[in-house]
């Protein structure tokens, strides 16, 4: 008996099902192919973690476990890191009995190594503000003046202020800053921060010597040179010329 070809063809709805299913089978290649090809900032799925992740407080985020909500915790108040004991006031902080040290600590002596090495160091952290010869006129100085960044103009540590601060106030500054100007503890460790202090007060002395003070080879290199420069008049102090320098490297 010859069924009617209606009912022999599969029904509508069955090819719907199969176009579908193999449509949705092309999904999880596609998905594979997207995930090899494209980039993510999300973590890529991990089957097995091993040790690869695990869970932490990234720095400066939130953390309930403790009262104050950081998770990057300060250190427990009194303590102090291992070889970080600085008792030596006089050493750390340029202090002898809460007054600014007047002379250098005793484990520095001031020997031609330690201005080579304070020059060496002032060269690298002071210069850009307060220049090579520390009239003030470094980078950092020249530029706030022709800006507005006023605020910025560096002094000079020839000068009158610069002069009056005692040595231990001097390594005071190079750690913890003064006004406007930043602390370098951080950057500088206190034995190279000494040996920068020599190089100030050496070139503070540099500046202000009378000439008759200086040894009598080098007065005739200087006055030598100084007739080079064009300058006739002889018997100016030292620190009349590095001062004209200055205003002329400006
Ligand atoms: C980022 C610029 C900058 C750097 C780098 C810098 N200083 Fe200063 N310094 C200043 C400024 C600005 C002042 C003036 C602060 C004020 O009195 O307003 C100053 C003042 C001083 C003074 C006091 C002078 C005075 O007239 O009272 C001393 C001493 C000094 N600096 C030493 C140093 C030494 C040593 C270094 C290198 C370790 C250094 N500074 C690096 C900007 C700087």
């Amino acid at each position: 008996m010859a069924l009617p070809r209606n009912e022999t063809s599969v029904p509508g709805w069955i090819i719907a099902v199969i176009i579908l299913v193999n449509l949705a089978l092309l999904v999880p290649p596609m998905l594979v192919a997207k995930s090899r090809y494209a980039t993510s900032r999300s973590t890529r799925i991990h089957v097995f973690y091993d040790m690869d992740q695990q869970q932490k407080f990234k720095e400066q985020s939130a953390n309930p476990l403790f009262a104050d909500g950081r998770s990057m915790r300060l250190p427990v108040a009194g303590t102090v890191a291992r070889g970080d004991l600085s008792q030596d006031e006089h050493y750390r902080w340029g202090t002898v009995a809460g007054e600014w040290a007047t002379e250098f600590p005793e484990q520095v002596p001031v020997t031609a190594e330690l201005l080579q090495r304070g020059q060496d160091r002032f060269n690298i952290y002071c210069t850009p503000c307060h220049g090579i010869s520390g009239h003030g006129d470094g980078m950092v100085s020249r530029r706030a003046e022709v800006s507005d960044y006023g605020a910025w103009l560096v002094s000079d540590l020839s000068s009158e202020k610069g002069l009056a601060h005692p040595i231990g106030e001097i390594f005071n500054i190079t750690g913890y800053g003064i006004a406007t100007m930043p602390g370098y503890r951080s950057q500088i460790a206190p034995a190279d921060r000494w040996a920068i202090v020599a190089h100030v007060k050496a070139l503070q002395l540099s500046q202000s010597v009378d000439i008759a003070e200086i040894p009598a080879s080098d007065r005739e290199r200087l006055l030598r040179e100084k007739a080079l420069s064009g300058d006739k008049e002889t018997g100016a102090k030292p620190q009349d010329e590095a001062g004209s320098d200055a205003r002329q490297g400006r």
